[in-house]
């Protein structure tokens, strides 16, 4: 559903990334790794195109999508939850989350049920402030926020940066159970390599702006990724 074929970005006159290739099928739930400042965060911003590609292509559900805006690639089915979350501070978490409902194909314009089923401290939030919320908080709300959008890929930067254990785990289970219906794809940058290795189907590493492995996350040890390709 998604496939990126030899991506080059660059910021002004820095080649970030070189000749990247990537594919994820419906459903996947695929990781991104990789030390600091190689350019996974780059290579997400490519795909929602917030950063425009120089060479290469980006496609979608079989269609090419390298010229498109943001916020067309949104309409189409990529949810986007950067890394430090970016909700809105002074909008409530109802605000937040009928932001996310803008990039509808739809016209729903109320927040779906089993956005609060995944995540029910929202619910219990509603009123409060998104910036009163603690980090953990933040995050489950802009996961929430890119889900009532009703996205086809997931891409989620770093979701366990600087976040409670009690969350993660919250965090992880609604990856899980994301996967067991199987009819949205996530694409995840993450440096905690345990908490991908029990969820990603599938992994890249990249290293100085290029993939350097991937593969089946069951079929690879992750001691070997951990050793080798360093993360
Ligand atoms: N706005 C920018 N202008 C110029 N260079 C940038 C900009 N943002 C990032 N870079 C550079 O691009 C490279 C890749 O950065 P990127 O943020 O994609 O890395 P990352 O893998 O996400 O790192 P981290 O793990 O720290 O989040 C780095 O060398 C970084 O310094
Ligand atoms: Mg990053």
């Amino acid at each position: 559903m998604l496939k990126v074929d030899y991506l080059n970005v660059y910021y002004g006159e820095s080649h970030v990334l070189h000749d990247v290739d990537m594919e994820i099928s419906q459903g996947q739930i695929v990781c991104l790794l990789g030390r600091n400042g190689v350019g996974k965060t780059t290579l997400l911003k490519g795909i929602m195109g917030v950063l425009p590609a120089r060479r290469g292509k980006v496609s979608f559900d079989n269609q090419e999508i390298t010229p498109l805006l943001p916020n067309r690639r949104a309409k189409l089915g990529i949810g986007y939850v950067p890394q430090g979350r970016e909700i809105f501070p002074y909008l409530s978490v109802h605000e937040n989350l009928l932001v996310g409902l803008e990039s509808r194909k739809d016209s729903l314009r109320t927040v779906p049920e089993e956005i609060f089923e995944l995540f029910p401290v929202l619910k219990s939030m509603l009123g409060r402030k998104g910036g009163d919320l603690s980090g953990g908080q933040q995050q489950q709300l802009a996961i929430g926020r890119a889900l009532a959008m009703g996205p086809k890929l997931l891409m989620l930067d770093e979701p366990t940066e600087g976040i409670q254990p009690s969350i993660i785990l919250e965090i992880e289970n609604v990856i899980q159970r994301i996967k067991e219906r199987g009819n949205i794809a996530v694409l995840m940058v993450e440096q905690y390599l345990d908490f991908a290795w029990r969820i990603a189907d599938y992994y890249y590493v990249m290293a100085k702006g290029s993939v350097v492995s991937h593969g089946s996350t069951k079929e690879t040890d992750i001691e070997y990724v951990k050793e080798h390709i360093t993360v």
